[in-house]
């Protein structure tokens, strides 16, 4: 057994019924809540902004993963730490000074991620992974949910955890993206703890039994 942290990402709730979808994973084995910040800019979509963390953060038990793919996210560093959020993840290729936007969001008590996308070389955080909470690897193109899992994560996340161990470094590795059954205990392997699923989790007919069977996921 693994001790994989699991993170639904509420973009695939059901609106209509939030509460209801929060309230199943405060009572399920999920880790975190993930919550996806989208503009319209950075990501070819928009989801939703302040008013559904607030909401989202009433009923959430569980720590608050949010994930911004927005440009400039200095300007809501500290609104998101107002609204409760646990841990604030931020984009590489959305950030022109990326160490003073993780001291920033550090300095407000959340704890920092950063997030790379597909095309972008984890060797890229050299200088500053000492520095960070968590890395998150994108294993599609941000923007949307339910899409198709990119398989070079595989060889991301290796070169990653290397990187970490080398630096001495405790940063965490979330992927995100077309995480399911299919790619879950191959991830784990490759070095992930935490597995972020949208899609997989809440079209499933049993959301509860999806995150437990993902958060028992056994490894070879
Ligand atoms: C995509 C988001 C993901 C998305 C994952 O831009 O960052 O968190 O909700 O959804 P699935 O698991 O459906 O790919
Ligand atoms: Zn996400």
């Amino acid at each position: 057994m693994s001790t994989i942290k699991i993170a639904p990402s509420l973009l695939a709730a059901d609106f209509g019924n939030l509460q209801r979808d929060v309230e199943m994973v405060n009572q399920s084995e999920a880790a975190w809540h993930h919550l996806d910040i989208m503009d319209g800019l950075f990501v070819p979509n928009i989801s939703y902004g302040m008013p559904l963390v607030k909401t989202i953060s009433k009923f959430a038990t569980k720590p608050l993963d949010t994930h911004l793919m927005i440009v400039d996210p200095d300007r809501y560093i500290q609104t998101f730490s107002d609204l409760g959020v646990y841990l604030l993840t931020v984009h590489y290729e959305a950030c022109s000074h990326l160490h003073r936007t993780v001291q920033a969001i550090k300095a407000t008590g959340m704890k920092a991620g950063v997030a790379l996308n597909p095309h972008t070389n984890v060797e890229l955080l050299k200088n500053i992974i000492g520095d960070l909470d968590l890395v998150l690897i994108m294993s599609v193109n941000p923007g949307f949910g339910g899409q198709s899992f990119i398989p070079n994560t595989y060889d991301k996340v290796r070169t990653l955890k290397q990187m970490i161990k080398e630096h001495n470094a405790s940063a965490l590795i979330e992927v995100d993206g077309g995480v399911s059954m299919d790619n879950a205990a191959k991830l784990i392997e490759a070095g992930a703890d935490v597995l972020v699923a949208g899609s997989y989790v809440f079209k499933s007919k049993n959301p509860t039994a999806t995150i437990a069977e993902l958060a028992h996921v056994v490894i070879s």
